[in-house]
């Protein structure tokens, strides 16, 4: 039943919420590999995470994500995870060209359709495997001036059913992650390095009052993978602090508006 000496790609391992899910694996006892385009940032990972290893991938090139393969073999022999964690978030809106809808939905998307065709050999040589998509809150319902990314994470959610379905013959388990907004290289960005400020803001539509942390979304992802999850698949579990939850009142006493 143990994750010990178990083989897994992260792509998108490079950044804060991948990094969060590598250090998950290693602490399990996995080898991992971060698969990623950051070629500043993933070998830093890979120095402060013992038991992983950064290998350049593109997930929108084809090429490069069958090195990864032949390369994480190389390295450690098979492959019996893979966590579909690198995005795009190229995302115009309304205003979007057809080159930025490829992007998004080729990296997003695609990229996470290629890698799995990719692993699925060898996670078959291992008499099957676990694979966990990241999807997000952003699947399920619209947001202003957003279309390329939620719909990238809409089609996540329904690719996991479709890849759950068609590889369960071969042991292959196929779930989906969904993530509120977690403390990330993004949300850093955007609330200028102020956890207290993006946590202020999450307060209004997480029922947890706050951000979700890399650690906590990556514990889910490792359940996920782990034979602790043997019976779920085709699933998307949601790691958002209520979000998904919690319904237009938000977190409101709409009922004393009434009353007052
Ligand atoms: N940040 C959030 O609050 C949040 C919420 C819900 C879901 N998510 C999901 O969590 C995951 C991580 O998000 P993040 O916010 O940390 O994103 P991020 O932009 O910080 O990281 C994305 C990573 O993907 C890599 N990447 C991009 N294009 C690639 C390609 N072609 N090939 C390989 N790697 C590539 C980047 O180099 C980067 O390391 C994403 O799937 C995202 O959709 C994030």
């Amino acid at each position: 039943m143990s994750m010990h000496n178990k083989i897994a790609i992260v792509t998108g391992g490079a950044t804060m919420i991948g990094e969060g899910v590598v250090a998950a694996l290693v602490a399990e006892g996995c080898k991992v590999v971060i698969a990623d385009i950051d070629t500043t940032k993933g070998p830093q990972v890979e120095a402060r995470h013992a038991g992983s290893r950064f290998i350049r991938t593109d997930v929108s090139d084809d090429a490069s994500i069958a090195a990864c393969i032949k390369d994480t073999v190389a390295a450690f022999g098979g492959i019996n995870y893979l966590v579909n964690c690198a995005a795009s978030y190229v995302d115009n809106g309304a205003a979007s060209t057809r080159a930025e809808w490829n992007t998004t939905l080729n990296v997003n998307l695609i990229g996470a359709a290629m890698m799995l065709q990719a692993a699925t050999p060898e996670m078959q040589k291992r008499g099957g495997g676990a694979v966990v998509n990241f999807a997000s809150i952003s699947a399920f319902a619209a947001q202003t001036g957003r279309w390329l990314y939620p719909i990238s994470k809409a089609a996540i959610v329904q690719f996991t059913r479709n890849a759950a379905l068609d590889l369960a013959p071969q042991n292959i388990r196929v779930n989906a992650v969904s993530p509120g907004w977690t403390w990330s290289s993004v949300i850093e960005g955007m609330a200028g390095g102020d956890k207290a400020k993006a946590d202020g803001v999450a307060a209004d539509f997480h029922m947890l009052g706050r951000l979700g942390m890399p650690a906590e979304v990556a514990n889910v992802v490792s359940f996920l993978l782990s034979d602790k999850a043997s019976f779920v698949t085709g699933a998307t579990y949601a790691c958002d602090g209520g979000y998904q939850a919690l319904g237009p009142e938000a977190r409101t006493a709409a009922i004393g508006r009434l009353m007052s």
